[in-house]
């Protein structure tokens, strides 16, 4: 998939000046670790004290099923880095109708999971990834995405902000669809 794209932010905080990298690139198989942890920061957005370890979080089936056996036909994603470290990650998987995520819309519509590190957020890199993913999808001839958000995560704003709109709701989470056609 896609190439590296580099944008170049510098700032000066009084005698030292700060210089800024960020980068979007291909997810690739080494990057799955900190994809784990970006489904983890997703699933627990809330970050609960009493949220389960990571491991514990991601043996459960119903998360499992976000990167079990990646590389699967259908999958793709983006990470952002700052100064070349990790910092997002936004990523499309394909279900089947016996068993899939909680966005699930049918088997031709990807769903969309993102996250962005907690000390990176706030500052467009989670607009940039999901912007990027959409315009990738769009050139490879998807004709619609989906997600599943629960109603009160703010993560919904940026959603609604990109074009998708709610489809159905249920258990306090709304599925949202946006079109690409
Ligand atoms: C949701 C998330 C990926 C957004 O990434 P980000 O880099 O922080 O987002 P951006 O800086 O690009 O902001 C984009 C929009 O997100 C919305 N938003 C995200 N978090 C928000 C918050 N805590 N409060 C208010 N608005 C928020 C705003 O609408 C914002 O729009 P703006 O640019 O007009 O302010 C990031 O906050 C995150 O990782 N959250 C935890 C994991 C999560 O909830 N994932 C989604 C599960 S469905």
């Amino acid at each position: 998939m896609g190439r590296r794209v580099h944008a170049e932010v510098s700032g000066s905080d009084g005698r030292r000046r700060v210089m800024t990298s960020l980068s979007i690139a291909s997810l690739e198989d080494d990057d799955l670790t900190f994809v784990h942890e970006m489904l983890y920061e997703a699933a627990f957005w809330r970050r609960a004290a009493n949220r389960p370890p990571l491991d514990t979080a991601l043996n459960s089936p119903d998360l499992a099923l976000y990167v079990r056996d990646w590389g699967r036909r259908g999958d793709g994603g983006l990470i952002a880095r700052v100064d070349d470290l990790r910092a997002g990650a936004v990523w499309v998987r394909r279900f089947h109708a016996d068993e899939h995520g909680y966005g699930y819309v049918d088997e031709r519509t990807p769903e969309v999971c993102i996250a962005v590190a907690a000390e990176h957020r706030g500052h467009g890199i989670g607009r940039c990834l999901v912007a990027a993913m959409l315009a990738q999808l769009r050139l490879q001839g998807t004709h619609q995405v989906s997600l599943s958000v629960e109603i009160d995560n703010p993560a919904r704003l940026l959603y609604e902000s990109l074009g998708f709109t709610p489809l159905t709701t249920s258990e306090g989470a709304v599925t949202m669809v946006r079109n690409l056609a």
